[in-house]
């Protein structure tokens, strides 16, 4: 791949073929991009909205008395431009100090701006203090986090970009390496499954002398396996089989001076028993898929047109505004026209669902935005790329006065625009939200509705665009209203006096009695699946030892009768709901549907882990896909994106990549003693073949269990997490016995019989 493209670069563009020829010799030497207080020779500084100190004198590494001192406001850069592409050297090396800076580095490059995925600075080190430097690396080969690699792509552009808070910290001897010596280590050794132990390595280790011993006793590995994952290929796993299965014990695997201990429990007791009851296979879904490709590694079954920034869809010129996310501007779409979006995650083989415009305004064009400072001088923040554009706030928070002309950046839409739209769309979706969290309107587009919007105006605009959007095409399936969260399925944000005022009924309950009122007036079914978003409300930002935890043990939120939430959802019920403190999400949304509208379908049309880059937060959705298929959700959408190569990424590969499934057909699991806080089992079958996932959320000790009902044999092995990081690996073994099935700490495992 790498020497086709610099072929070809040379052969098309004889005047480049210099600077390619430069590249390749440079990295045959480190290339220094910032030394001492100077940019080194062929670097610019192309940063924005950010003030840089090239000889700040408060803190320095080197010898030279300077660093690099710089300081961004949200999203801002520090942005180094090179003469020629980087692409040959092997990694980047940089030393850095300030207080937890949030901030992440990605690579730029090429006529169109491509850019790799971004990597947060936590991923890289949670240690960075403001009072020294600390030596960072990233390895192209083995970038912080995935462990993939970098993306092939003419890279000439280094940025450091804060975060949505900005960031302040200092640079010092940042270099391009043209080579990193990989000292050969054993990473991890970890029991998996009955009789195999798992050893992932990085370098050239020889694994000859490698012992198992149970117990004190030794035990004979009989054969070993080495595999190098495609995606990470800078570690290896080596599968070693044992001659005898594991049991309670203490495990201790030992390779010249490595040596790892696991201590064994005692087998929990289980059993798993087939049903007909189907698993929805629309629940592995997720918002914006990147590509056909992305679609078929992971699995997606279902892709989602969605969020805050569709709401302003103008279909006639693909534009949109992006609210209150983004200064309420208009742009062109980001993710281009719908109708041609719809064709391609199609013709993937993912389903689609379409959010279908609400409101009277669409965006006009890509370049308008509702409060220019010429209009509204004192607003609170202005967009640091285009400071005519203020948030519509003033300073003191309350919103500028008057409201926005919704002519400034907008046209207007209505039934009959969106009915235009819908019946000449070449290709269809399966699915139309009726727009998109449209209860908290006038917070996120409080330039053109900003007016509370209550339960009749909300049933009203469903009702109305639901009907054209059927009347469009006849075959789609309606899902709605998207409401935004716990808070908002109870109320609106006129607040509890609406609710009074009608019959002092929650908003969701109300909402499903009313869509079948509907239905005896259309003759017909106009809302066929009630359509909610659902964020986890626990805190975990911390992201630390109690965060993760805490994390983990969330998800029983959506089933668990005796968990209450540990939130303020859990100490403040602000509903007429019974046991209102113990959300039980899927249930309780399951009986509202029975008692107010039955025959309704549930979805979820976007809910996230709350960490797409903490290893825990692929656990966390491993967990919830599992819930998800047991508890009986008919589709769900991810938000937003799931890195392929990341943790999250990882957990829909488990269930679904590469054309190998979990069971469409659910199997009980009963437990003789289930730990929902640390654990989530999980079965089905397939044509009669048995699958399992098991998700251990134990950050340092193994579970094993006891199963009837799962047959010895050929199986297919997956399995993410463990000590070596999110890393995926994959392999066919033979189960000799279900009676002690070892999955290791902080891992999720799925197992399929061949
Ligand atoms: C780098 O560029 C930014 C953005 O244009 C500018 O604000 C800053 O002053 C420049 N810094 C230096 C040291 O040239
Ligand atoms: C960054 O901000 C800090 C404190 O706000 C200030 O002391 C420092 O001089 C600033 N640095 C630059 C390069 O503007
Ligand atoms: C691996 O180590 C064994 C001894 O433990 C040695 O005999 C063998 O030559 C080594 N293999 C390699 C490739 O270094
Ligand atoms: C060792 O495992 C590999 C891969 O699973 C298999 O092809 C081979 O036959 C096994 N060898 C022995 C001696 O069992
Ligand atoms: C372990 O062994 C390797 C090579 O055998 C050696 O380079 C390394 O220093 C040793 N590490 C420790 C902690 O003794
Ligand atoms: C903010 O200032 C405006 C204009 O002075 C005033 O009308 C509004 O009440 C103030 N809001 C708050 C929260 O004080
Ligand atoms: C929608 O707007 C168009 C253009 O103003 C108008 O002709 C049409 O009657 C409107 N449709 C509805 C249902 O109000
Ligand atoms: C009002 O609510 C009560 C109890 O929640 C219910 O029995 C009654 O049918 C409702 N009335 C209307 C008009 O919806
Ligand atoms: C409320 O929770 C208790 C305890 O879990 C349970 O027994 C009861 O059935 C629940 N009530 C309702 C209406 O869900």
């Amino acid at each position: 791949m790498f020497i086709r493209s610099k072929y070809l670069r040379l052969a098309a563009f004889v005047a480049l073929s210099l600077s390619v020829i430069t590249a390749v010799h440079g990295a045959a030497d480190n290339l220094p991009v910032y030394t001492d207080d100077t940019l080194s020779s062929g670097w610019q500084n192309w940063s924005w909205s950010t003030d840089i100190n090239l000889a700040a004198t408060d803190l320095h590494a080197g010898s030279s008395g300077t660093s690099l001192s710089v300081n961004s406001s949200a999203w801002a850069a520090l942005s180094l431009k090179a003469d020629s592409p980087f692409t040959d050297y092997a990694g980047l090396r940089f030393d850095i100090a300030g207080a937890e800076p949030g901030i992440q580095i990605y690579f730029q490059g090429g006529t169109d701006d491509a850019s790799t995925p971004q990597i947060p600075l936590s991923v890289i080190n949670k240690d960075v203090t403001a009072d020294k430097f600390t030596t960072l690396l990233i390895d192209f080969k083995s970038l912080p986090g995935t462990g993939s690699v970098l993306p092939d792509g003419p890279w000439d552009r280094i940025n450091f970009q804060a975060l949505g808070d900005g960031a302040a910290y200092h640079l010092d001897n940042i270099v391009l390496l043209s080579e990193i010596v990989v000292t050969p280590e054993i990473l991890s050794a970890e029991p998996i499954t009955n009789d195999i132990v798992a050893v992932s390595t990085k370098g050239a280790v020889n694994l000859t002398d490698i012992t198992v011993s149970l117990s004190g006793k030794t035990i004979t590995v009989t054969n070993r396996t080495t595999y190098t994952p495609v995606d990470s290929p800078a570690k290896s796993i080596t599968y070693l089989s044992l001659a005898s299965p594991f049991k309670a014990g203490n495990l201790v695997i030992k390779s010249g001076n490595s040596s790892f201990t696991h201590v064994l429990p005692a087998a929990q007791t289980g059993s798993i028993t087939t049903s007909t009851t189907p698993i929805s296979p629309l629940i592995y879904g997720v918002n914006f898929p990147t590509s056909a490709n992305y679609i078929k590694d992971l699995g997606v079954t279902v892709s989602r047109w969605g969020g805050n920034a569709v709401t302003a869809y103008n279909p006639f010129g693909d534009f949109t505004n992006a609210g209150n996310d983004w200064y309420f501007e208009n742009r062109a779409s980001e993710n281009g026209k719908a109708d041609d979006w719809i064709g391609w995650v199609n013709g993937a083989g993912s389903a689609s669902v379409l959010t279908v415009p609400a409101l009277d305004w669409v965006a006009k064009d890509t370049t308008s935005y509702s409060y220019p400072k010429t209009i509204y001088p004192d607003q609170q923040k202005f967009d640091p790329y285009n400071t005519d554009a203020g948030n519509g706030m003033l300073t003191n928070g309350s919103y500028v006065s008057p409201v926005a002309d919704p002519t400034r950046a907008y046209t207007p839409w209505n039934t009959t625009a969106a009915k235009t739209w819908l019946s000449g769309l070449k290709n269809k979706p399966k699915f139309v939200n009726i727009d998109n969290e449209i209860e908290i309107a006038s917070s996120t587009h409080q330039d053109m509705h900003p007016i509370d919007i209550g339960y009749d105006e909300e049933l009203k605009r469903i009702v109305d665009f639901a009907t054209v959007a059927k009347q469009a095409i006849p075959s789609v399936l309606v899902a709605a209203p998207s409401s935004c969260s716990w808070w908002f399925y109870w109320t609106s944000r006129i607040g509890w006096s609406d609710t009074t005022a009608h019959n002092n009924t929650d908003f969701l309950p109300w909402f499903l009695a009313q869509m079948k009122l509907q239905e005896q007036k259309a003759k017909k079914r106009i809302l066929d699946y009630l359509d909610i978003h659902y964020y986890f409300q626990p805190d975990t930002s911390a992201n630390d030892d109690a965060a993760k935890a805490l994390r983990l043990r969330m998800t029983r939120s959506l089933w668990d009768p005796t968990y209450v939430d540990e939130s303020w959802a859990g100490s403040d019920p602000q509903n007429h709901q019974p046991n209102g403190t113990i959300i039980q999400l899927i249930p309780r949304m399951k009986s509202l549907i029975a008692q107010n509208y039955p025959g309704t379908k549930l979805s979820i049309g976007e809910w996230s882990s709350q960490n797409d880059n903490d290893l825990t937060g692929g656990l966390v959705t491993a967990d919830v896909l599992g819930l998800f298929g047991r508890y009986g959700v008919d589709y769900a959408t991810y938000w937003a994106t799931p890195n392929e190569q990341g943790p999250v990424g990882l957990a829909y590969w488990l269930y679904r990549g590469y054309g190998t499934y979990f069971g469409n057909s659910l199997s009980q699991v009963r437990l003789s003693t289930p730990l929902p806080n640390t654990q989530g089992v999980f079965a089905a079958a397939e044509k009669g073949k048995t699958s399992i996932v098991i998700v251990n959320k134990n950050p340092s000790t193994p579970i094993s269990f006891s199963l009837t009902g799962v047959p010895a044999g050929k199986y297919f092995i997956r399995h993410f997490g463990g000590a070596a990081g999110a890393a995926k690996w994959q392999t066919t073994i033979n189960l000799k016995a279900a009676n002690y099935i070892v999955v290791p700490p902080y891992t999720a495992l799925f197992l399929k019989q061949n």
